[in-house]
């Protein structure tokens, strides 16, 4: 091996790094959410998720997958997922078409009723760097995590009374977003006009 072989590589090694720096630095990488994804922008994310997932513990799911479970999961579900993840037998949201990636529809089509338990629970809890999908930690409690797991889990079986509690009150992005500023004006209705301005 002489040393033209390893200058090759450094220099080769170099290149790579300058191109990979002109390729942001020129502002060639997307950026709108509109954009069309980087060259093995998905592919990478996925492997590098699923690779450090199987590195990972794989608990036994906390609650038993019954109605009054999958009940008070409905109640975390329509309060922190619907507005991206949607209603079973409603359009996906404004804010769910402006995302990128799109969060998957949890009650259409497989969703992640072909997931582990434990995969769920995880990315619940911890979230999934630059995609949108927030971590719950410490927001939501490890039951209440594990009671919409196996709300998910199960979306492809759920019975009426648990359909009834998710689509039950203020499940709309606006009403949502309403509810959590202490107003939530029921389904349907306008908001109700500020009548007292507040006086300086
Ligand atoms: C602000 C939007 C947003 C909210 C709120 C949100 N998610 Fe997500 N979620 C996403 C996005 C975007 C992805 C896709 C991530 C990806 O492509 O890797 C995702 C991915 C997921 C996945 C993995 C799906 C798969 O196919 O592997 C699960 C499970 C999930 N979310 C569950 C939830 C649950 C349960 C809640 C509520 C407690 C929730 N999410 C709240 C945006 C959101």
């Amino acid at each position: 091996m002489g040393k033209g072989f390893v200058l090759g590589i450094v220099v080769g090694i170099l290149l790579l790094v300058g191109c990979v720096y002109l390729y942001f630095s020129w502002g060639m990488a997307p950026v709108a959410t509109s954009a069309k994804p980087m060259p093995f922008e998905r592919k990478l994310a996925k492997t590098g998720l699923q690779a450090y997932l199987d590195k990972l513990p794989h608990p036994q799911p906390l609650v038993p997958a019954d109605e009054p479970n999958l009940i008070a999961g409905a109640k975390v579900y329509k309060e922190q997922c619907a507005t991206c993840h949607g209603l079973p037998g409603e359009p996906k949201s404004v804010v769910s078409k402006g995302m990128f990636p799109a969060p998957p529809e949890l009650f259409h089509g497989i969703g992640v009723t072909d997931d582990e338990p434990w995969e769920t629970y995880w990315k619940v809890e911890n979230g999934i760097r630059m995609t949108g999908m927030p971590g719950f930690k410490g927001q939501l409690s490890e039951k209440e995590i594990w009671q919409v797991t196996m709300l998910v889990k199960n979306a492809d079986k759920i019975t009426e009374a648990v359909k009834k509690e998710l689509l039950a009150g203020n499940s709309t992005p606006m009403a949502m977003a309403m509810d959590d500023m202490g107003s939530a004006p029921a389904k349907g209705t306008k908001p109700a006009k500020q009548t007292k301005p507040t006086k300086k």
